[in-house]
């Protein structure tokens, strides 16, 4: 998720301008700062060269070259497409996609198939698909697959365009649009048209904004966290704004609270909130859901300790229907993207997250007690440190214990103030993290900064500065880029690594400069706005965008989101996807047996111009997509 179409029709808006408007940042830097940083940003590119990286900045002509054609990957086992700017899903030749599941499809054969003249109810909404599917893991249990969707937020033009003006008449318009958000856990089954959700399977359910689920590490029962609703401080109604995922060694799925935010609102739109939640990009205006008018708990004025109580990493077990999910606040409290679990060489599990904000950290959490198969894990996630990631601009850098020591903060509060205990300790402010992808290969993990247009220009929400260099090379960055680190011994625990970038996106056909890419970019593969990020078991980087689609001006060639397919080795990058108008492409999973890539299309037609996937006048439906070869082999 990216923008805010539907709530400033003349502007295009992300959610982080929205955020900037309600909480004005300090002043801007001044001038000489940003001139002496781009002077040092050249120095350090050349230092990157220099190191061997695959990054080269340089003329358009360079980066179309660098990598030759005997150097390419024989690993993709795909020929490349083009990008366009078609309303529907283009796979490689040889390939296939259809789709499975819809926002609005029923999980029971009691609830109405999706009507496209009511959009639904709240009734039939809370026990059918969510909108906007994102992060989504699909899941072997014996014979059956259970897949598990995010649905991060609702497009309100879209769930509400029924009505006359895109906004909601009535108080069941907000409940549709409430229980349109949280998971969806699903059953799915080959048949004889493809994949498709097993109605009435003993799996199947919605967790909502409304489903109980448990608190649990550090925060828990802190008075930050006591309400009205809820005096013990551990016992949280519902999850929203799920936006990435994860999973853990023992099978269950971790779903990312992001921008919790804009949920919450006031009667008086001016409310002043504390700095802490302002810092969260709270306040009294709220993002027009509208959910304070049918459910107090989101009037930030009367119940503020509410807005504490998400921007946390959520674990649910998927094969028990009847379980409570628990809110994990070892991990952390901050716009979650997703959560990339890996298992140490020591037992000791460690997960790798980004903060999405422009300016804010990149983290990680190291158990303190370790994982054993069949062993008790319910602590795995509650006791432990949180890190926060400073990079040095000569290739090196360190991750930076958030402690009562290191931070001046007790321990609860840095796990609820997450942001707050970064700032402290200096961590290093990114061109917004979205996903983070652990090599299964090799002990080395790449995190998407998918653009940060302040970046050189203006602070952080907690008025950190924003200078270019490292890993965050370009002033106003349009792009984006992937960066990768390798821990100090292949020890994921160690406070040290070495980092490169992977790549810099950029196009080639339109600037000579560090705009134009890294050297692996060209003409033929360019893309903007790297989001998700997936390793397959082969360890090759999957990679979605999630980006500007106007195929104009900086963007011209690019076409609409897409997916690519990227060679750690080798640095190759080739396009695997494109998606359809309007949409963002956003989360992946494969079948066990890999013939089936499952992939999440979400928000098609955010502004109007798609009818994906049913095409004619159909309303645009946020979807899951099953893709398959035609000699029915494995993928990749
Ligand atoms: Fe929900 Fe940062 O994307
Ligand atoms: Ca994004
Ligand atoms: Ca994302």
């Amino acid at each position: 998720m990216d923008t805010l179409h539907d709530f400033h029709k003349d502007e295009e808006m992300t959610f982080d301008d929205y955020d900037e408007i309600i909480n004005p940042k300090p002043q801007d830097n001044d001038f000489d700062a940003v001139i002496e940083r781009s002077i040092s940003r050249r120095g350090f590119l050349g230092g990157v060269l220099a190191m061997g990286s695959v990054v080269a900045i340089g003329s358009a002509t360079t980066a179309l070259t660098l990598i030759s054609a005997e150097a390419a990957s024989k690993r993709f086992g795909f020929e490349a497409v083009s990008a366009n700017t078609t309303d529907a899903i283009t796979v490689p030749k040889g390939y296939t996609s259809h789709v499975v599941s819809r926002w609005g499809d029923p999980l029971f054969s009691d609830v109405a198939e999706f009507d496209p003249a009511t959009r639904g109810t709240p009734e039939t909404q809370a026990r059918a698909v969510g909108d906007n599917n994102d992060g989504m893991s699909v899941f072997a249990d014996g014979d059956r697959d259970i897949m598990v969707l995010n649905n991060e937020y609702t497009n309100r033009s879209i769930i509400w365009g029924n009505n006359p003006d895109g906004k909601p008449a009535s108080d069941a318009d907000i409940a549709k649009g409430k229980a349109a958000h949280g998971l969806t856990v699903a059953e799915v089954k080959q048949g004889a048209n493809g994949w498709e959700i097993v109605k009435d399977s003993p799996v199947n359910r919605r967790v909502t904004p409304d489903t109980p689920i448990d608190i649990t590490g550090p925060a828990a029962g802190h008075n930050l966290l006591k309400t009205a609703a809820d005096p013990t401080g551990t016992k949280a109604l519902g999850t929203w704004n799920n936006c990435g995922n994860g999973e853990t060694p023992w099978g269950t799925y971790l779903a990312c609270e992001e921008n919790f935010n804009g949920y919450f609102s006031a009667e008086n739109e001016d409310h002043k909130v504390s700095d802490e939640l302002a810092r969260y990009g709270v306040s009294g205006k709220g993002w027009g859901y509208g959910w304070a008018k049918i459910d107090e708990r989101f009037d930030v004025a009367k119940h503020p300790n509410e807005a504490n109580r998400v921007g946390y990493v959520v674990e649910l077990d998927p094969r028990d229907p009847n379980s409570t999910p628990k809110k994990r606040t070892g991990l952390g409290r901050f716009k979650h993207e997703n959560a990339e679990v890996v298992l140490n060489a020591d037992g000791r599990v460690v997960v790798y997250m980004g903060d999405d904000e422009r300016g804010e950290f990149l983290y990680k959490f190291v158990s303190d007690g370790v994982y054993a198969e069949g062993g008790d894990t319910e602590a795995l996630l509650d006791e432990g440190t949180l890190f926060a990631a400073q990079f040095d601009d000569t290739g090196s850098g360190r991750w930076l214990a958030l402690t009562p020591e290191t931070t001046g903060m007790t321990k609860p509060e840095i796990h609820i103030h997450s942001r707050q205990a970064a700032s402290k300790v200096g961590a290093t402010t990114m061109d917004r993290p979205e996903w983070v992808a652990a090599n299964p290969l090799k002990a080395e993990i790449y995190c998407a900064l998918t653009n940060n247009k302040n970046r050189g220009l203006k602070p952080n929400a907690g008025g950190d500065n924003t200078p270019v260099g490292g890993p965050n090379p370009r002033e106003a960055n349009n792009y984006g880029q992937i960066v990768r680190w390798r821990p100090a011994n292949g020890d994921h625990a160690s406070p040290s690594f070495t980092w490169d970038l992977f790549v810099m996106a950029g196009n080639p056909t339109v600037h000579s400069d560090a705009y134009a890419g890294s050297a692996n970019i060209n003409a033929g593969n360019m893309f903007n706005s790297p989001d998700g990020l997936i390793f397959d078991s082969k360890g090759l980087l999957w990679i979605q965008t999630d980006g500007n689609y106007t195929n104009e001006d900086d963007f011209a060639g690019q076409g609409n989101n897409q997916m690519l397919v990227g060679d750690p080795a080798s640095g190759e990058i080739r396009r695997f996807l494109v998606g359809p108008n309007e949409a963002e492409v956003t989360g992946m999973s494969f079948s066990a047996d890999r013939k089936t890539l499952f992939v999440g299309i979400q928000h098609p037609g955010e502004k109007g111009n798609s009818n994906w996937p049913e095409g004619g006048d159909a309303v645009p439906r946020s979807s899951v997509v099953a893709i398959q070869r035609e000699d029915g082999a494995a993928i990749g």
